[in-house]
């Protein structure tokens, strides 16, 4: 039995791919309702909080490996590594990003302090560090959708972005089978580096009319987020990030994907496809 430790874009898809290849897979979520296509889909759906250790414990039973993936709040993913520990899980497979203890991204400390969590507890693991996702543009879908114009602070930085289908797609294959990655570290990424204004090329031949880009300040980038709905504190760390992408700081690609999965991993032209809808909304 797999356990994946929730039912957001990774976890979802996760538990999608391993209930299709016929892997028991168990999903922690807090809201049943939310995750009922996910039961049709062959999951058994738990009901639980990554905060309270006994609803941890309980999902562990049985369970041979885990895909940890949460938003990294380091008290909530070190019970589930201790959960993990204490049920005897041979691996778990963590879903994290570049990372490092004194990264100027408090996301960043967090994730590094799990990792160490997670190697200090001496399980077997596999560390999937992947550059930033596509699914971050659905943010900017409905400004795309009713202005064709989106902003961003990345300025013309590149960014070797992935989909977080692919993401998913690592993590059950690895889960499935983790003999050939116990204690690696990957690098997942997409298939090319673009820049938002490469971006905003790619949706116009791929939406058919022109989407235009505009750089953003800082003030202004966290203000659309927080716009947009998310909280100050992630808002403030998510536009750290963008500001280090004008930077550099995330151009890079690796051959992780295709080499783990055996096929390419997905275009940015391919997520704008299967998304197009969300970024026509207002034309449909
Ligand atoms: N965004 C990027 O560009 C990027 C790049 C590299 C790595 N990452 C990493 O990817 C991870 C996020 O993955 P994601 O995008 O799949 O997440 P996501 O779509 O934001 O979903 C988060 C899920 O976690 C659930 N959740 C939150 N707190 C919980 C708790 N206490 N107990 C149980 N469930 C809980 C939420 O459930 P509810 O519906 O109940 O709220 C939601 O389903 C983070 O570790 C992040 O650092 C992100």
């Amino acid at each position: 039995m797999i356990l994946v430790t929730t039912a957001g874009k990774v976890g979802a898809e996760t538990a999608r791919l391993l209930a299709g290849q016929r892997e028991p897979v168990r999903i922690l979520v807090r809201d049943p309702v939310k995750a009922e296509p996910l039961a049709q889909a062959g999951a058994e759906v738990v009901v639980g909080d990554l905060g309270v250790p006994a609803t941890v414990d309980a999902a562990m039973k049985g369970v041979s490996a885990v895909v940890l993936v949460s938003p990294a709040i380091p008290a909530e993913e070190l019970n589930v590594i201790a959960g993990a520990v204490r049920a005897g899980v041979g691996h778990v497979v963590k879903i994290t990003s570049k990372s490092s203890i004194d990264s100027p991204i408090a996301r960043r400390r967090d994730q590094a302090e799990i990792e160490n969590g997670l190697i200090a507890g001496g399980l077997g693991y596999t560390l999937l560090k992947n550059n930033a996702y596509m699914q971050n543009f659905l943010m900017s879908a409905p400004a795309i959708a009713g202005t064709s114009s989106f902003g961003s602070a990345a300025g013309d930085g590149r960014i070797g972005m992935i989909d977080t289908r692919d993401v998913a797609a690592v993590a059950a294959a690895i889960a499935s089978s983790p003999a050939d990655h116990v204690g690696k570290t990957y690098w997942p990424t997409g298939p090319e580096s673009l820049s938002y204004p490469d971006a905003a090329a790619v949706f116009s031949t791929v939406l058919g009319r022109p989407i235009t880009f505009h750089p953003l300040t800082y003030s202004e980038q966290k203000q659309a987020m927080v716009e947009a709905g998310v909280p100050e504190h992630i808002a403030e760390m998510n536009t750290q990030a963008i500001t280090l992408f004008a930077e550099g700081d995330s151009d890079w690609v690796t051959g992780d994907v295709p080499s783990i999965l055996g096929r390419p991993a997905r275009t940015f032209a391919q997520f704008v496809h299967d998304n197009a809808a969300a970024f026509s909304a207002s034309r449909r």
